[in-house]
C-alpha cells in the first residue's frame, strides 16, 4: 500500500462529502433553501452531539466547579435592553445603489483585500469611496447605516388583536367616508388612534430570539447562588440554539443564521480574574486538542481594544486554519461585572455574592468562553478530510478520532448470499450495537466498496465474518488509517 496525504482540503469537497454522505443539508432544500440555515442528517448529527457531549463531560460533568442550565430561547425583552443588546449589537450594512442588495460593509472591504477590524462605520464608507470599490455587481454602494441582527417576533395576542383592531377602525372610517364624505379632522383622529392601538400592541409583546445563549446564563445566577450556594470562583454552563440575522450568512455552517453555541460565564473574585483567564484558556486548548484538531491550526488572536465587544474588557479568540482561512472558532472574554450589574440596576434585584463565613460581599466578575458549535463541527470535519491512495486508487477517509466518528464500527457478511454468514455477522452485528451504540450494517457491493463507503464517513472499523469466521468464532477487524485487516475473536471485540 502507498499512502500519499493530501492535506490542501477544499471547501467544496467537505460541502459535498456532508450533503452527498448525510452530514449536513441546505435548510429547506426541497423548497429552494433558506439562506442561512442547514440541517443535519443521522451523521452530522451524530458528530455534532458526540462533540456537544464531550465539551459537557470536560467542562461540566469532570469538574466540581460547574453547573449546568437550560434556560428558554424566548427571554423577557427587558433581558436585550439591559445587556445593551437592542442598541448595539449591529453590523453596517450598505446597499447596491441599483438592484439595492444588501451586503455587510466590512465583508464588502475584506472582499477587496482590506482588513476593516477596528474601522468606524464613516472610516469603512470613506475607504469604499477612496479605492472605488463598487458591489459585487458592478455597482455604487450607499453609505453604511447599523443594522441589528436580533430576530424579533411577537408573544402572545397583543400584537395580531392590535393588527386586527387597527384594520377595523380603518375599514369603518372608509364606509363613513364613501357614505358621508371625508371628514379630515375625525379620519386623523381615527388614523392615530389605529396606528396607536397597532405599535402598543407590537411594542408589549415583542420578544428577540436570543442571539447568544450567554443571557439565560446570566439571568439563572441568583437561582443557582440561592439553590447551591456554590464557591466562587464557580461557572454556569449553557448548551443550545442562538440566532442572528446575518447580513450575509456564508462559508457553509461557518456563519449562520441559526446555530448553537457552547458557554461558560464563570462567576469569580475581581481580584483575581486573570488566574482564572488563564486557567479557562488553557481548558479551552485542552478541549480542542480532544476535538483532533491539529495544534499548528490553532491560533491565539489578542483582540485589541478597538475590536472587543461592549462589555469585554480583554477577549481573545481562537481563529483556526479552516480551508475558507484563518477564521475564529470560538472566543473567550474577561465580561466583568458589565452583566450581572445591569441586572442588579435594571431588576432591583441584588446580584451581590456572600463570601461563606464573612460580611465580604460583591458582584463577581465574569469570565465567558464562547464556543460556537457550528464552527467547531466545520474545524472537525476539515481536519478529519483526507485524500490518500490505497494500493494506486484514490480514496477520500474522514479521519475522526474514534470518539466522535458518528459510526463507531461497520458489520457484513463477506457475501450476503450465503445464510451462515449473514446469521453469523447479525450475531456480531448486535454484540457490537449492545456495547458501543452506533455501529452500521453493510452487506452491499463488494468488500472493497464497503470500505470506501466506510472510509468516506469516518468509521474506524469495518468487520468482516467470512466462512473462517464459521469454524474460528473470529472476525477480521479493518483499521479505517492504516487499512491493516487483523483477525480477533469475538469474544475479544
Ligand atoms: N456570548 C458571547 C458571544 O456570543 P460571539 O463572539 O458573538 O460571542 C461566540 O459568539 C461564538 O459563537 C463565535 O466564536 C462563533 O463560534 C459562534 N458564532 C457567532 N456567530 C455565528 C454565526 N453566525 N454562525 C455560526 N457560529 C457563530
Amino acid at each position: 500500500m502507498s499512502n500519499k496525504s493530501e492535506k490542501n482540503v477544499a471547501m467544496e469537497n467537505i460541502v459535498s462529502l456532508a450533503k452527498r454522505r448525510g452530514f449536513i443539508y441546505p435548510g429547506s432544500d426541497v423548497y429552494g433553501g433558506l439562506s442561512g440555515t442547514w440541517d443535519y442528517g443521522p451523521l452530522g448529527v451524530a458528530l455534532k452531539r458526540n462533540i456537544m457531549q464531550l465539551w459537557w463531560k470536560m467542562f461540566v460533568d469532570d469538574r466540581d466547579d460547574m453547573y449546568g442550565v437550560d434556560a428558554a430561547i424566548l427571554m423577557n425583552q427587558k433581558v436585550w435592553q439591559a445587556s445593551g443588546h437592542v442598541d448595539t449589537f449591529v453590523d453596517p450594512l450598505c446597499e447596491d445603489t441599483v438592484n439595492h442588495r444588501r451586503f455587510r460593509t466590512d465583508h464588502i472591504l475584506k472582499d477587496n483585500g482590506i482588513n476593516a477590524d477596528g474601522l468606524t462605520m464613516g472610516q469603512m464608507d470613506a475607504l469604499i469611496e477612496e479605492k472605488g470599490i463598487k458591489s459585487p455587481d458592478g455597482n455604487l454602494l450607499s453609505k453604511s447605516r447599523t443594522f441589528n441582527m436580533m430576530f424579533e417576533t411577537y408573544i402572545g395576542s397583543n400584537a395580531t388583536v392590535g393588527l386586527e383592531s387597527a384594520k377595523e377602525r380603518l375599514l369603518t372610517l372608509k364606509k363613513k367616508q364613501d357614505e358621508q364624505g371625508i371628514d379630515f379632522k375625525e379620519a386623523f383622529e381615527e388614523l392615530r388612534a389605529a396606528m396607536t392601538t397597532f405599535i402598543e400592541g407590537q411594542a408589549s409583546s415583542t420578544v428577540y430570539l436570543r442571539p447568544e445563549t450567554a443571557q439565560g446564563i446570566f439571568t439563572n445566577y441568583k437561582n443557582v447562588v440561592d439553590n447551591f450556594y456554590p464557591d466562587l470562583p464557580f461557572g454556569l454552563a449553557q448548551q443550545g440554539k442562538a440566532f442572528r440575522n446575518e447580513i450575509s450568512p456564508r462559508d457553509f455552517i461557518f456563519r449562520s443564521r441559526e446555530f448553537e453555541q457552547m458557554e461558560i460565564e464563570y462567576f469569580v473574585d475581581p481580584d483575581k480574574w486573570q488566574e482564572s483567564f488563564d486557567t479557562l484558556l488553557a481548558d479551552v486548548h485542552a478541549f480542542l486538542e480532544a476535538l483532533g484538531l491539529p495544534q499548528d491550526h490553532v491560533h491565539e488572536l489578542e483582540v485589541p481594544e478597538a475590536d472587543r465587544a461592549h462589555y469585554s474588557k480583554r477577549t481573545i479568540d481562537i481563529e483556526y486554519d479552516f480551508p475558507i482561512g484563518k477564521e475564529e472558532l470560538l472566543g473567550i472574554a474577561y465580561r466583568t461585572d458589565f452583566d450581572l450589574m445591569n441586572i442588579q440596576n435594571n431588576s432591583g434585584k441584588s446580584m451581590e455574592y456572600t463570601i461563606k463565613g464573612t460580611n465580604t460581599k460583591f458582584v463577581p466578575h465574569v469570565i465567558e468562553p464562547s464556543f460556537g458549535v457550528e464552527r467547531a463541527v466545520m474545524a472537525v470535519l476539515s481536519a478529519a478530510y483526507t485524500e490518500d491512495e490505497v494500493n494506486g486508487e484514490k480514496r477520500i477517509v474522514m479521519k475522526f478520532p474514534e470518539h466522535l466518528a458518528p459510526v463507531k464500527y461497520c458489520v457484513s457478511p463477506l457475501l450476503k448470499n450465503k445464510p451462515e454468514l449473514v446469521a453469523k455477522a447479525r450475531e456480531v452485528y448486535q454484540i457490537l450495537k449492545k456495547k458501543h451504540g452506533n455501529v452500521m450494517w453493510d452487506d452491499n457491493g463488494n468488500i472493497g466498496k464497503r470500505y470506501r463507503r466506510q472510509d468516506e464517513i469516518g468509521t474506524p472499523y469495518c468487520v468482516v465474518v467470512d466462512f473462517d469466521s464459521l469454524e474460528n468464532n473470529d472476525v477480521t477487524i479493518r483499521d479505517r488509517d492504516t487499512t491493516e485487516q487483523k483477525r480477533v475473536p469475538i469474544a475479544e471485540l
